[in-house]
């Protein structure tokens, strides 16, 4: 049929590297639980406002410039996102992309990260520190939704380009990338074990 895709979406999945992953996801978490074990000021408020869960993204949201292995795991994002700006063709017009976010999330069971996007960002994503077996995925909708008023539905069984949601796995040591606009969401995490990960913001300095 004589028709192209135009206007898409980019999701960029990768491991975080080809080999170690799971020793330096391990030195990671460690490191995760240290930071939520010191942040008095996050754990309060995640008592109010997020059950079952912990962030440091209200408290801690500078992990990169203050934690060894954080730095660490910004210097390893970083290509990915050279990477991923590079097949977007981003013109930066001589600035970098700078990470200007880095913070913990912590999901025990029933804890429930609502939809949302990442503004002041340019590409946001994701690093999977520890995802127990059965834990939630992660939700992107399609940015348009809100054009589709009076749109039929798609058909159930309707190609991957035209699915107006998507779930992606997560895993030990996966690394998903986003354009800061695109709205995503984490339903809540029926595992018995503690899905963590850290997350972070680039924007164009
Ligand atoms: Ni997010």
């Amino acid at each position: 049929m004589p028709v192209n895709r135009w206007f898409p979406t980019l999701i960029y999945e990768s491991p975080l590297q080809a080999r170690g992953n799971r020793a330096f996801a391990r030195s990671l978490l460690e490191d995760c639980h240290k930071v939520r074990a010191h942040d008095r000021g996050g754990q309060r408020w995640c008592r109010e406002n997020y059950p079952a869960g912990y962030t440091s993204y209200g408290t801690l949201c500078n992990l990169h410039q203050t934690f060894s292995t954080f730095m660490e795991l910004e210097k390893k994002i970083r290509v990915h996102v050279q990477r991923f700006a590079r097949r977007l063709d981003m013109n930066l017009q001589g600035a970098r992309l700078k990470m200007t976010d880095c913070w913990v999330n912590v999901m025990s069971r029933h804890a429930v990260h609502p939809l949302h996007l990442h503004p002041l960002a340019v590409v946001s994503g994701t690093y999977y520190v520890a995802t127990p077996p059965g834990c939630s995925r992660i939700r992107f909708e399609d940015p348009r939704l809100d054009k589709f008023m009076g749109a039929p539905p798609k058909r159930s069984e309707c190609r991957p380009e035209n699915r107006q949601q998507i779930f992606r796995e997560v895993e030990v040591g996966k690394l998903i990338l986003f354009e800061s606009w695109l709205r995503h969401e984490v339903a809540s995490n029926p595992s018995a074990g503690e899905r963590v990960s850290v997350s972070f913001n680039y924007n164009w300095i």
